[in-house]
């Protein structure tokens, strides 16, 4: 029959197609431990919930010999599917196909379902494994990727954009997982760069290895690029499923919600903070004690671990968390963590997830380093996020609160709306230490034994300033807690916060200190 015709042409064309670059380089991509573009596709989302689109497509370049090339699918699969049910759009590079290199039509194949993404309010999951620019097409490959820039840009803020890079990735391959929200690494298999141990070697006369360079740690632990860290590929999508679980499809809406659950009494909040205020303790414990179920996702984990940041469920609604972790350097704010956490605020104000704010710190690192690499901008964006922020604001103030740093952490002052201080807490302009050497300097010099008047008026400083009762007196705090009751006003804040409403004053947009 001609129907059946037509249908064994169609089968016999896609199963042509569906093997991308071919059956040899395949397994050249098997033997670097990696997937093919299609296997992740499928390993990503629900069970034949995948529509493709432009199966079909084809390049049309013609210069160095590439209209006698075929590249199947001009080297890039797009589609639509779902993830626990969330529509998800997606686009996957397919490195057997010229490198995944980007050409005109490769690049129209991802600006297409971008626009999709965008227009339908869906979440984008972009899979990079792609050497950039198809240097053959030349001007055409910029354009394209100057497109896909253009749309990261335009639907920043707007759908939820997720970048996994599986695979060595240059140029342009990297400058648009840098515009997305969240960026995915393996080890061993994911690779980042603008310029590649090539270019390195003839411009610098300098050998490093692409690991080196820009492997899955670097990007992780140095350069902040990185959100997510996994061993496998498989790690890595359960990584993703389970933020797509978290994050709202777009930012008219909210997460969905679950079923509220206890934390884990294992986690015992009274507990959890030392005796004595200048040892150190793990603030994730204290939020595990808080949140539902003691389930802690977090993001950025391996990089500027003074400060913590990450999602978690409050009553059953996400909730973005920051705090300061008193287990790296005091937890103290510096250019690295003040960028991570300024840059989490904003996500979390875009996508409607309230934050909760735990301080416990002695403010903003000194020192020349830090004063050279910028502290004071970098400083500056996260005073930007918190005030520029509407969602819920609720900070608790655990333990020390100095100086710059109260400010900065969800204060009162940038208008957050609820600010809890444990019996634990110090707020004050710096530590007693720093303080009593400076206002009794006097007195501590002229006494007959210094040190016992240093020590007494250190004693006199805290007694005055070390509590959080001065705050609390001006209204600062809201109130000061016991620690078991920690979850239950919280609970309680972002309750009655649901329909918050702030208005702003009008303005094309402010100037964050970038
Ligand atoms: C055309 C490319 C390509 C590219 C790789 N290939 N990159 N083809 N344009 N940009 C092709 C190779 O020729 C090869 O084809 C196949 O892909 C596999 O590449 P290999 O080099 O064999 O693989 P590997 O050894 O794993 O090295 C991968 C790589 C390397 C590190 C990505 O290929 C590389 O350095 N490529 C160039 C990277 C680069 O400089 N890109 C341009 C960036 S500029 P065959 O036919 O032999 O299988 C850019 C502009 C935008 O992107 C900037 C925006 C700001």
């Amino acid at each position: 029959m001609a129907d059946n015709k037509k249908l064994r042409e169609l089968k016999e064309k896609r199963e042509k197609l569906l093997l991308g670059g071919g059956e040899q380089a395949i397994e050249k991509q098997k033997a670097m431990g990696k997937r093919t573009a299609r296997e992740r596709i499928m390993g990503l989302l629900d069970k034949n919930s995948f529509s493709e689109y432009d199966l079909f497509v084809e390049h049309d370049a013609r210069d160095f010999d590439m209209d006698k090339k075929s590249l199947p699918s001009d080297g890039v699969i797009i589609g639509t599917g779902t993830i626990y049910g969330a529509p998800i759009a997606i686009f996957a590079q397919d490195f057997t196909v010229a490198g995944g290199s980007l050409g005109l039509m490769h690049s129209r194949k991802i600006t297409k379902i971008m626009d999709h993404a965008l227009k339908m309010r869906i979440p984008l999951i972009g899979i990079n494994d792609s050497g950039g620019a198809r240097i053959q097409e030349g001007v055409n490959s910029l354009a394209g990727y100057g497109e896909i820039f253009f749309r990261n840009t335009i639907s920043s803020g707007v759908i939820p954009q997720i970048s996994v890079i599986l695979g060595p990735c240059a140029g342009g391959a990297v400058y648009s997982p840098a515009l997305t929200d969240f960026v995915f690494v393996v080890d061993n298999i994911s690779k980042m760069f603008i310029t590649g141990p090539e270019v390195i070697k003839t411009v610098l006369g300098e050998e490093i290895s692409m690991e080196d360079l820009g492997g899955a740690r670097v990007h992780s632990e140095v350069t902040g690029n990185a959100h997510f860290f996994a061993h496998s590929e498989d790690e890595c999508f359960e990584q993703i499923k389970k933020l797509i679980t978290f994050i709202p499809w777009h930012n008219g809406k909210k997460a969905r919600a679950f079923d509220a659950a206890e934390p884990d009494k294992k986690f015992n909040i009274s507990k959890i903070i030392p005796e004595d205020p200048t040892m150190p303790y793990d603030v994730k414990d204290v939020i595990r004690a808080i949140v539902d179920n003691s389930d802690f996702f977090e993001i950025m984990e391996l990089y500027a671990k003074n400060i913590v940041i990450g999602f978690g469920r409050m009553g059953g609604k996400t909730t973005g968390f920051v705090a300061n972790q008193p287990l790296e350097m005091a937890g103290v704010l510096d250019v690295d963590s003040s960028d991570k956490a300024a840059r989490f605020i904003r996500y979390c104000d875009s996508f409607n997830i309230p934050i909760i704010t735990l301080v416990d710190l002695p403010g903003y690192l000194p020192g020349v380093d830090q004063e050279h690499a910028g502290v004071i901008r970098h400083g500056a964006k996260l005073l930007y996020a918190y005030s520029e922020a509407t969602v819920p604001k609720l900070t608790v103030i655990l333990r020390k609160a100095y100086g710059g740093g109260y400010i900065a952490m969800s204060s009162r002052h940038l208008r957050a709306d609820f600010v809890f201080a444990w019996p634990s807490a110090e707020i004050a302009v710096m530590g007693p230490e720093g303080a009593a050497n400076i206002i009794f300097r006097k007195e501590i010099m002229s006494a007959a034994d210094p040190d016992q008047m240093r020590k007494q008026k250190v004693e006199e400083y805290k007694i005055k300033f070390a509590n959080p009762y001065v705050a609390a007196s001006r209204g600062y705090v809201d109130a000061v807690i016991d620690p078991a009751d920690t979850r239950k006003f919280l609970l309680h804040g972002i309750e009655i916060s649901e329909y918050k409403d702030v208005p702003m004053p009008a303005k094309k947009h402010g100037l964050p200190p970038f």
